[in-house]
């Protein structure tokens, strides 16, 4: 069977490109991953967000634990087969979700306690459990059981919550276990403090991770302060293996994330904004609910090759959008999704050829011009 390995294949200046073998199929760096979160990127079929580029999607223990449950999805041959997606699919491990979608939660050094926010059943997630869980899913990489520290966080506070998830770090590897073709990613916290992040880029090594993910950013703080986090972050992880910054985000924070030596995004964004008329685009973003696409009939973006460009115009798109059409949702997450990817491969062509900073300069170039 095909091991999980990362070959690094070109760098420039921090940033690079390189591919995550699995055994379900390589990822190309720098990935980005649509989030389907409730088995389903909603809005797309599978295969149609496989025909925008991507190569791996993110599921999420806390959701599928509740609804079907884990055990159900098990049974009926493992989360790949019950949605439909026979490629790489990475699971969160469901801290970071209970603390932003439950009720009643209950932190302890042995995990947490809460209510769903679904029929308010009472739940524990232990780093046993979510190790767990992530496997009778059959997800290819799991990420370790952490809590996501809160933005912002006194020291003191933000030290105890780094050293309880070093400590579920070392629990989460233990119970993960040896299984070939599988990965398990720690996962960096520290809130902004320097000296924390590289106490817990350590204690992550130590224990020895298939990947490393940069954690607790994109929760407040500001693009500014989470570059700041991001010039010296990535570089206290090993170098040989893929690096994840979790939960982000917008395009330009993919590019100063790359810039800075991230391999791995995901990010609701621009599926969420799909169903809610944002537009991303070459030039920035576009609103569709706004009333001066009613009688446009460009495309969204001229260059796009996505369904939506290639076949609608801005009035249709703005018209089945306020009569709340469900193509509207199809059509306008097709374009993000795609638009996501193209950037990624932009950037993974620009690293390759040695020209990442000249990419980087046309990108913000580009969304300087005015109206889009
Ligand atoms: N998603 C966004 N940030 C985080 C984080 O810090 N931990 C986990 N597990 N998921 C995240
Ligand atoms: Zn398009």
């Amino acid at each position: 069977m095909t091991q999980f390995s990362f070959d690094l294949h070109n760098t420039d200046g921090k940033a690079r490109t390189g591919i995550i073998h699995t055994p379900r199929g390589d990822i190309r760096t720098p990935a980005f991953m649509p989030v389907g979160t409730a088995a389903t990127v909603k809005a797309m079929l599978p295969e149609n967000v496989r025909a925008t580029g991507a190569d791996i999607l993110l599921g999420n223990t806390y959701h599928l634990m509740l609804r079907p449950s884990a055990e159900r999805i098990a049974n009926l041959g493992g989360l790949h087969k019950f949605m439909n997606w026979e490629r790489p699919i990475l699971t969160d491990s469901g801290g970071f979700q209970v603390m932003s979608l439950s009720d009643l939660r209950k932190m302890s050094e042995q995990g947490v306690t809460f209510k769903s926010h679904i029929d308010g059943s009472l739940h524990e997630i232990t780093p046993e459990r979510s190790m767990e869980i992530q496997r009778l899913l059959g997800s290819d990489i799991v990420m370790c059981f952490d809590e996501c520290t809160p933005h912002p966080a006194p020291e003191d506070v933000a030290q105890k919550s780094m050293r309880m998830s070093m400590r579920w770090a070392q629990r989460s590897r233990d119970a993960f276990g040896d299984r070939p073709g599988h990965a398990i990613f720690g996962i960096q916290q520290g809130s902004v403090f320097k000296d924390q992040r590289e106490e817990s880029a350590e204690a992550l090594k130590a224990i020895g991770f298939e990947g490393y993910a940069v954690g607790g950013l994109a929760v407040g703080e500001g693009q500014e302060t989470m570059f700041q986090v991001l010039d010296y972050a990535p570089d206290m992880l090993p170098a040989d293996k893929p690096r994840y910054l979790m939960g982000v985000g917008k395009p330009d924070d993919l590019v100063g994330g790359v810039k800075r030596g991230i391999d791995m995004f995901d990010c609701v964004l621009p599926s969420r904004s799909g169903r809610t008329g944002q537009i991303f685009t070459r030039h920035g973003v576009l609103n569709i609910k706004n009333a001066r696409h009613k009688d446009d009939p460009r495309p969204l973006d001229e260059s796009c090759t996505c369904p939506a460009c290639r076949s609608y115009s801005r009035a249709y798109l703005h018209h089945v959008f306020k009569a709340q059409e469900i193509i509207a949702s199809m059509l306008m997450t097709w374009h993000n999704l795609h638009y996501y990817q193209e950037l990624m491969a932009g950037m993974r062509d620009a690293i390759a050829a040695g020209t990442f900073d000249h990419f980087k300069s046309q990108f913000h170039a580009q969304r300087a011009q005015g109206d889009i």
